[in-house]
């Protein structure tokens, strides 16, 4: 499964990418506005640090003028995957810029009907919002399973973008769901590494290892 970092903090994203296991970035219009820069300077930032998938979400609600914005974030990188929000129009540009050979991840993705819609516009990336449906009381992992269903009778060729993971028992869930990628913020990423055996573990062998007063290098 590929790991995506959800953020448009180009300091974090530097600091992310130096464990080597970042596959890509992820990053939509409340990022940017966190960011208080120009989206423009910020994709390419990301870009040049990630050589993998970086999503730049178009802000336009007609499909014409986010085939335009569309055409120019991809202008930015050749990695550049343009965000499209899941509406009628959302899919209509989606189907164009598809045609036109780029990459294409449909955001906003609550329902399997959705999904469906999105891989038969021959999107790059489908992104379920898993938190946020667990926000209404809904089970939004069970969404990853049924889309992967979906995807497998039919061969879609998609790829399933886990999004809104906010904990690491998410991205495990989500790993063991089959989604082809996850995206996750930062402190996600770092608390991955985490477990509390591994900690107190290394503790024992460093303490063992300092009574035999030897050396490796
Ligand atoms: C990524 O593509 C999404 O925009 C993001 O994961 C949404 O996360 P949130 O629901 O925590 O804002």
């Amino acid at each position: 499964m590929l790991l995506f970092a959800d953020t448009a903090d180009t300091n974090l994203l530097a600091e992310l990418a130096e464990t080597g296991l970042i596959d890509g970035c992820t990053t939509n219009p409340t990022l940017i506005a966190k960011s208080g820069r120009n989206m423009f300077e910020v994709i390419k930032e990301i870009c040049d640090l990630i050589d993998g998938p970086v999503s730049a979400e178009v802000a336009a609600v007609d499909a014409v003028t986010m085939i335009k914005e569309g055409e120019k974030l991809a202008k930015i990188a050749t990695n550049v995957v343009i965000k499209v929000p899941l509406t009628l129009e959302g899919l209509k540009a989606t189907k164009e810029l598809s045609s036109q050979g780029l990459m294409t991840n449909v955001t906003l993705c609550f329902s399997v009907n959705q999904a469906l819609l999105a891989a038969k516009a021959g999107a790059t990336f489908v992104s379920p919002f898993v938190g946020r449906l667990d926000d209404q009381g809904a089970d939004g992992m069970q969404l990853i399973h049924d889309i992967r269903t979906l995807y497998d009778n039919y061969d879609f060729d998609t790829d399933i973008l886990a999004a809104s993971l906010r904990t690491p028992a998410h991205v495990q869930q989500a790993a063991l769901a089959g989604a082809d990628c996850a995206t996750l913020p930062a402190q996600t990423f770092k608390d991955m590494f985490k477990h509390p055996l591994t900690d107190k573990g290394l503790e024992t062998f460093l303490a063992d290892w300092a009574k035999t007063g030897q050396s490796i290098l």
